[in-house]
């Protein structure tokens, strides 16, 4: 490292470090008066939620995002390195170094971990589907690969992870079909795979909570959908905990309305919830990858900065005030240095979806998000 790049990354690190223990916040001594005092995210929700974040093992090796990663959450989650494509790429043989690295930070910082994510239809490795010639197996083929798969992974991590997302996305996009039928895990087994999943699942750890997890699961037009599918298998007897609902929302939506409504819903099933991957993007939501337009890429202005205030402010109070359903608090990156938005669904439109800014400091919504009882 360059010397000037060392003074600015310690420059840096002691203003991260004092914030985070509360020196700088010097308006007054009395702590009472003090409308800037620190309070970290993980204190101010301490009877509320754990708060969690999702992490790569590159955000660990970086000092500075460890340190704020270590003194603001409670939970973390791997953004992808426990997903079936990076941690089983061949039928015999599994890569376990990255997803290790990240369990063993949980362990040693006695965190909390959510394992990401069992059965999905992305971010699959493609020889779990095809048989020696390269043809589609049979269902039996099927579940003996899905029970050894989720076997395996479960095993290792059952001392240190509690929750696990055992289904991603499997519900259509299109209002007339509640099934995602393109899943490959649709077209061999039908519905039915859901079931053998989560009965697997609890095989494997029968201690560990299991999540069914979807985006858009407040968006009034998907909540039905995703009902149907929770009643299924909550009628053939499936061993489901909770649901996520991932939270990839934006400035524009959800209203509070919606957002009620679905926990509403939902924890009437009898199921816990979670918020397991929360952001809120300076954009509408599309499914659909595409190019940038021209004059898109606007920045953070400070009419964007206030519109994403209003909406954080507007979904915590809504999480506050359902704290006896929801059981965690998960941000989809950790800061806006970083976002799969960056790249998602527009490659190369910069979002700042999160809490703490490009240099990791905290943002003004911060702020908003952990003084809730200062108007
Ligand atoms: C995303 C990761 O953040 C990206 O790095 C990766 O390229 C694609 O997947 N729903 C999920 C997450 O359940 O696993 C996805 O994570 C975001 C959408």
């Amino acid at each position: 490292m360059k010397p000037t790049n060392l003074v600015k990354q310690l420059l840096l690190f002691t203003l991260i470090l004092g914030c985070f223990f509360g020196v700088c916040s010097c308006e007054t001594n009395n702590p009472k008066q003090d409308k800037t005092a620190f309070v970290t995210l993980k204190q101010a929700y301490q009877d509320y939620f754990p708060i969690g974040v999702a992490v790569s093992p590159s955000n660990l090796k970086d000092s500075l995002e460890r340190a704020l990663i270590l003194a603001q959450f409670s939970s973390i989650t791997a953004e992808n390195v426990m997903k079936a494509g990076p941690i089983h790429p061949e039928i015999d043989r599994y890569n376990w170094e990255q997803a290790d690295q990240v369990a063993n930070f949980a362990r040693a910082h006695n965190l909390k971990l959510r394992g990401h994510a069992l059965i999905w239809h992305q971010q699959y490795p493609t020889w779990f589907f095809k048989d020696q010639q390269g043809n589609q197996i049979s269902k039996d083929t099927l579940y003996a690969r899905m029970r050894s798969h989720i076997h395996t992974v479960m095993n290792r991590y059952k001392d240190v992870i509690y929750a696990w997302d055992v289904v991603n996305e499997a519900v259509s996009d299109s209002v007339h079909k509640t099934y995602r039928e393109s899943s490959p895990f649709y077209q061999i087994a039908g519905k039915e795979y859901l079931v053998k999943a989560f009965e697997f699942a609890k095989e494997a750890d029968p201690e560990a909570l299991l999540y069914y997890n979807d985006y858009n699961a407040v968006q009034p037009s998907k909540v039905n959908r995703i009902e149907s599918l929770l009643e299924d298998l909550l009628q053939a007897g499936a061993p489901i905990d909770g649901v996520g609902i991932q939270g990839h929302w934006s400035i524009y939506e959800p209203s509070k309305e919606e957002l009620t409504s679905a926990l509403d819903l939902y924890s009437s099933l009898g199921l816990d919830i979670q918020i397991t991957e929360l952001d809120i993007s300076l954009y509408r939501w599309e499914k659909h990858q595409r190019p940038l337009r021209e004059g898109e890429n606007q920045g953070f202005t400070a009419s964007l900065e206030q519109k994403q205030i209003a909406q954080y402010e507007s979904i915590f109070e809504v999480f506050r005030n359902y704290k006896e359903v929801i059981t965690g608090v998960t941000f989809w990156n950790l800061s806006d240095r970083y976002s799969w938005l960056d790249h998602y669904p527009v490659e190369g439109r910069k979002n700042y979806p999160l809490l703490f800014d490009t240099i990791l400091q905290p943002k003004k919504v911060y702020h908003k998000v952990v003084n809730f009882n200062q108007k």
